[in-house]
């Protein structure tokens, strides 16, 4: 396959290019497969500029921040820039209703003031280096697939022992192109990360959900951290005498701002797309889990909404729960609906017919690949039930908060129920518990979960026929007769986890006496009843049936690129550090509609309005906007720009990640894509699929004159 994959590089060097936009680039191959078409598209620095082992790039300004986003350095100082949603949790946690920094936002005036987020960490690449011939070291094509995997498992401890022991950094080995190839990486990770600024709520998420996954956008999505390290500048524990990191690069910021057909790339941590999938795998995705996800999602926040608007306490308990639900409720629509625009499964299975017409024609392709498509048909015949079914575990029963709090209390009861309990052990897990529960009914309100688990379980019961349900369902039928109210109320009247005070008692005397209390707690037996029949049901089928699609996977991935051995493959996104680049561009998203491809501070007073939350514009933007006082952030025509769209391919996890302009100076800070376009996770669209950047002017205007942070615009390197 190595072999396979260095001809095809050497082919698609002569070979005309791909459609601009799509494909998320491994940085250490850019010179090789993209430098090339980067220049073509405009760009004017070299691939080496952006990555390299032998002198300070690009690289070394971007980092994965915490475990979901991307953030980038840019002061010598360590600070650091990414999204207000990437920063929110750590912003909502250094909130109260006295100190609420989630509305107010937080301004940190000079170094004493910045605040620490135990937990939160930056994760930086060194390096990287292809390892695929090492790790598939014996692997030969006799082998079942479970011993394949064992080897390569084998292979891979001893690679990365090996190398932690050479190098002292972090080793990872992770698969590309559904392991056809291996890379090692090598990181740093820091772990004193401090908060030095956000803006107010409704600056850095403005619009809200009503906004979000959409274009025209007005969001100054940013939030500013530093980086902290140990005196002898090496990556520590938070420690007050912790000194600002001096990074080997940070990235120049352009106040030039971009135009239409501008060249434009991102660098960052894209999390998981699934390009290469067959159609039944997209139906399953986009027809069958997503319709009935959205629908459970929905459910949970119009309940959210209707008490978060009329108290200010309870908003802020629930701003990020609301946010994290509606975010992959709105996702999966508009996956839906684009996928069906695209008519994306009919050409998946178009490509798949041209497959194995193409296999027969030829007895090694033959044997290797007329059976994957097949068999893919085989596996989702099972999967479409049981993808449903989990689903309405995870989603249904979890998404109701007294189950899934109760089900934490399941590892204390398995080690007290031991015949001999160790001690240690139980006294860690009651410390986490103790932890687990003051978060937990810090921001819960029980009358909104008292809904939702009604409303919840009618889904799950109407949804899911017997076979698919656990026990206790089936109790709410016969003995309830199906009226989940009543169902309710008994378990929440009668269990213990609704209370914080039962909960500390408990846990604050805990003797293994007490597991019989939790065991036969009401909701605690629920909970066990979900996992039960999840662990007894589901759980053996789906990982067999995702190990044989995973495999399937691998060879039809292998199959494709030896059947277009002309095109340029990129392999899926898996969280590792990506390049995707692309023009400034507007889109058409319906009949007679264009999208221009920035917005403006009008925009936001076109938007306004004090009654709905999402749209409320703070006073002093107001007076900003009213003096016009923008310099040096404006534009020419006397305008501030907002945000931007470009045809850059990302995805989750994109999150904070620069969008760098054709000399590699900071233009944008990505943070979402347009709604039409989010299919692109399973199938790109160069016509709809937009990224979503804050200008970066609008960051400094925001921090300069709207908080009166300058002393950090004077921090960076800014390009006039
Ligand atoms: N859609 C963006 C992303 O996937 C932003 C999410 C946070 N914003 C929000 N309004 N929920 O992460
Ligand atoms: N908001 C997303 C994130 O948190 C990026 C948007 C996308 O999925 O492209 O990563």
């Amino acid at each position: 396959m190595r072999k396979l994959i260095v001809t095809l590089w050497v082919c698609v060097l002569t070979s005309p290019l791909l459609l601009a936009g799509e494909g998320m680039w491994i940085p250490m191959l850019l010179k090789q497969l993209n430098e090339k078409e980067m220049h073509e598209m405009g760009m004017r620095i070299n691939a080496e500029d952006i990555y390299s082992i032998n002198k300070s790039s690009l690289k070394d300004a971007i980092v994965l921040f915490g475990r979901g986003c991307t953030g980038e350095i840019v002061s010598d100082q360590g600070l650091l820039l990414t999204n207000h949603h990437c920063g929110f949790g750590e912003i909502q946690k250094h909130s109260s209703v006295e100190n609420d920094y989630l509305t107010n936002g937080f301004w940190a005036m000079n170094k004493s003031e910045e605040l620490p987020n135990p937990g939160l960490t930056v994760t930086m690449l060194v390096k990287m280096e292809d390892v695929t011939d090492r790790v598939l070291e014996k692997v030969t094509s006799e082998l079942t697939e479970l011993q394949r995997s064992s080897i390569i498992k084998e292979n891979i401890k001893t690679l990365t022992e090996a190398a932690v022991k050479e190098s002292g950094l972090v080793v990872t080995i992770r698969p590309f192109y559904n392991g056809n190839q291996y890379f090692m990486l090598f990181n740093q990770i820091f772990k004193d990360i401090r908060l030095v600024g956000a803006p107010p709520s409704n600056i850095g998420k403005f619009g809200g959900d009503t906004d979000n996954w959409m274009w025209p956008r007005h969001t100054g999505d940013f939030s500013v951290f530093r980086i902290y390290v140990g005196k002898d500048g090496k990556p520590a524990e938070y420690h007050q005498d912790n000194v600002p990191y001096k990074p080997a690069y940070h990235l120049p910021i352009s106040l030039k701002g971009v135009d239409e057909e501008d060249f434009t790339f991102v660098f960052g941590y894209p999390a998981r797309t699934s390009e290469y999938l067959p159609a039944v795998a997209v139906r399953n995705i986009t027809e069958i889990s997503n319709p009935h996800r959205v629908n459970m999602r929905g459910t949970r926040l119009d309940i959210f909404k209707k008490y978060s608007n009329s108290e200010p306490k309870i908003r802020i308990q629930y701003a990020s729960k609301d946010a994290r639900v509606a975010n992959a409720w709105k996702k999966m629509m508009g996956e839906s609906k684009g996928i069906r625009r695209l008519n994306g499964i009919e050409k998946k299975e178009a490509l798949e017919n041209e497959f194995m017409q193409w296999a027969k024609n030829d007895p090694a392709f033959d044997k290797a690949y007329s059976g994957i498509i097949p068999a893919f048909h085989q596996n989702y015949s099972q999967l479409d039930r049981l993808t449903l079914a989990s689903d309405y575990i995870s989603e249904g029963g979890f998404g109701i908060e007294l189950f899934q709090f109760a089900s934490r209390f399941r590892p204390l009861v398995e080690e007290a129920t031991k015949p001999l309990p160790d001690e240690k052990k139980l006294n860690t897990i009651i410390e986490r518990l103790q932890k687990q529960s003051e978060e937990f009914f810090k921001d819960y309100h029980q009358p909104i979960d008292r809904e939702v688990a009604s409303a919840l379980l009618k889904l799950f019961l109407e949804n899911q026929p017997a076979g698919f349900r656990p026990d206790f369902l089936e109790t709410i039928n016969k003995k309830y007769k199906g009226n989940t109210d009543a169902y309710v109320k008994m378990i929440f009247d009668k269990s213990m986890f609704t209370s914080a005070q039962s909960v500390k008692e408990l846990l604050s005397a805990f003797k293994s006496k007490n597991t019989r209390i939790i065991e036969k707690d009401a909701a605690f037996s629920v909970a066990a009843s979900m996992s039960r029949f999840f662990e007894e049901q589901l759980k053996e089928p789906l990982l067999a049936l995702n190990a044989s699609n995973d495999s399937l996977q691998r060879v039809y991935m292998r199959g494709l690129m030896e059947m277009q051995n002309n095109k340029r493959f990129y392999p899926d996104a898996n969280f590792t550090l990506r390049i995707t680049y692309g023009k400034v561009e507007g889109y058409s998203p319906a009949d007679a509609i264009y999208y221009k491809h920035y917005t403006t501070l009008e925009g936001i007073l076109e938007k306004e309005d004090p009654n709905i939350y999402d749209y409320v514009v703070e006073d002093r933007l107001k007076e900003l906007y009213n003096k016009k006082d923008y310099a040096p952030y404006g534009t020419a025509d006397g305008q501030l720009r907002v945000a931007f769209a470009a045809s850059n391919h990302t995805t989750g996890g994109n999150s904070g990640s620069p969008v760098l302009n054709a000399d590699g100076q900071m233009v944008g800070l990505n943070f979402d894509r347009c709604w039409e376009g989010t299919m692109s996770d399973l199938m790109y669209d160069p016509a709809m699929s937009r990224n979503i950047a804050v200008d970066i002017r609008y960051v400094l205007f925001i921090m300069d004159k709207f908080a009166g942070a300058k002393h950090l615009v004077d921090e960076m390197t800014i390009i006039q």
